[in-house]
């Protein structure tokens, strides 16, 4: 079949690498896609928001399936409207987007059909967010309502914190937060193959929200990961499966939003159990830079049988992948753009590509997060030192990158 991929950074680097090794596919376009997959995919110049463009490409080119990347794109209708011209793509609709796009449609769903998560308040005055701040105290988690790539959340350990949060949010007109209780625990990523009530979980992978090491500094799109995840065990795989992803597939249907996509859950194994963070209405970026090259099925096949409402069961490989983030130097605050980088020819492990460009015959940086090198080996101390291996490899001035990743999985 052939297959298109919407989008260009790192996680469309990582679905369209998944598409080029499946066996029922005989090619692989992605839009617009990036200098980093030319070996993978052709890849056409159309806007990942441009979906009138993309309809008619679809529809020229007789594409079979479209896997789509980026929130934004979904939160705009990609899928209504590939869907009104009969064209086949994965991933949700407008509507069932807002498990993403609305933090606070996501808590009152939560709410509603008893799925695990902080107990919260939602306020659109910055008077009533300050009197319940007070009231509730410290620490306390703000989030701004809407699509923030990663960046509307802040963990105020003090009131102060909080309140700076709260001034920044509502400086912006019609804003809304959500106002959280703060959960302590271990976070990992399940992410899942849904449609309507089939739902086919990944492997584990575990992020790296903050921009330093020991998890400090501010919170980012994600600076590394792991997969899979030993603390994370079946046990607590099928919790997570029966008191929040079935549960929360089954609740779009109820609510007449039916979900069909990459179900990610944001998920914190507490003392109390396993509790939601977040939902996500796509893969997650850089988890599917680590998930998908362990991925044995035929990922395209996967995609189609669960859209057929087959249950499939998935075949990974035994190895632990670990992705290190190299981004521009002021990433989250701000990115950079034309700084060459040097060195990805001797890299041994994976390349993906989250934000560089070609220019005069030269890759360079052209975001905040520039791209990850992805190790395989049978240990997460040696997938450790290889992907390190790799990043020293690489040549730009302009980037940084953690020195922690999968440190928390290692012994001793
Ligand atoms: P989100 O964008 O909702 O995933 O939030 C970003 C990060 O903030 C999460 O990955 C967590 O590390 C942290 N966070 C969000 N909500 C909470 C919460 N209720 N309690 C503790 N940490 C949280
Ligand atoms: N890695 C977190 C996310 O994709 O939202």
């Amino acid at each position: 079949m052939k297959v298109l991929v919407v989008g260009k950074g790192g996680r469309e680097h990582a679905i369209a690498y998944a598409s080029y090794h499946s066996e029922s596919v005989s090619k692989v376009y992605a839009a617009p896609g990036s200098y980093g997959m030319r070996e993978l995919a052709e890849c056409v110049d159309i806007a990942a928001n441009d979906i009138d463009g993309l309809v008619s490409f679809a529809k020229q080119h007789d594409i079979d399936l479209t896997i789509v990347g980026p929130e934004d794109v979904l939160a705009i209708g990609i899928v209504d409207a590939f869907e009104k011209e009969g064209l086949k793509i994965f991933g949700p609709t407008k509507a069932a987007a807002k498990v993403e796009s609305s933090k606070d449609f996501a808590k009152k769903m939560m709410a509603k059909y008893n799925i695990p998560t902080a107990a919260y308040a939602t306020f659109n005055t910055f008077e009533a967010a300050k009197a319940y701040v007070e009231e509730q105290g410290a620490p306390i988690v703000i989030k701004e309502d809407g699509l923030k790539a990663g960046k509307g959340v802040t963990v105020a350990s003090t009131i102060e914190e909080a309140m700076e949060a709260l001034t920044i949010a509502f400086d912006i007109e019609n804003n809304s937060v959500v106002i959280e209780e703060c959960l302590f625990g271990f976070e990992f990523s399940l992410m899942s193959f849904v449609c309507d009530d089939i739902v086919v979980p990944m492997e584990i992978a575990q992020d790296h929200k903050c921009a330093y090491d020991g998890d400090t500094g501010p919170n980012t799109g994600g600076m590394g990961v792991y997969s899979p995840v030993k603390m994370i065990t079946p046990a607590i795989i099928e919790e997570a499966m029966e008191k929040v992803m079935k549960p929360m597939a089954k609740a779009m249907i109820e609510e007449g939003v039916p979900f069909t996509g990459f179900l990610y859950g944001g998920l914190m194994l507490t003392d109390t159990g396993v509790k939601t963070i977040e939902f996500n209405a796509r893969f997650g970026d850089p988890e599917a830079e680590v998930i998908l090259p362990r991925l044995e099925s035929d990922f395209a096949q996967t995609i189609i049988k669960v859209m057929n409402h087959e249950e499939v069961s998935l075949k990974w490989n035994d190895k632990v992948a670990l992705g290190v983030v190299m981004a521009s130097e002021n990433y989250p605050a701000s990115s950079t753009k034309g700084a060459i980088i040097k060195g990805l020819d001797d890299v041994e492990g994976n390349v993906f590509h989250m934000g560089t460009a070609f220019v005069d015959n030269e890759i360079v940086t052209d975001g905040g997060r520039v791209l990850i090198v992805v190790s395989e080996a049978d240990t997460i101390e040696e997938a450790y030192e290889k992907a390190y291996a790799d990043i020293k490899k690489v040549n730009c001035d302009k980037l940084f990158y953690r020195n922690d990743i999968g440190k928390k999985d290692m012994k001793g």
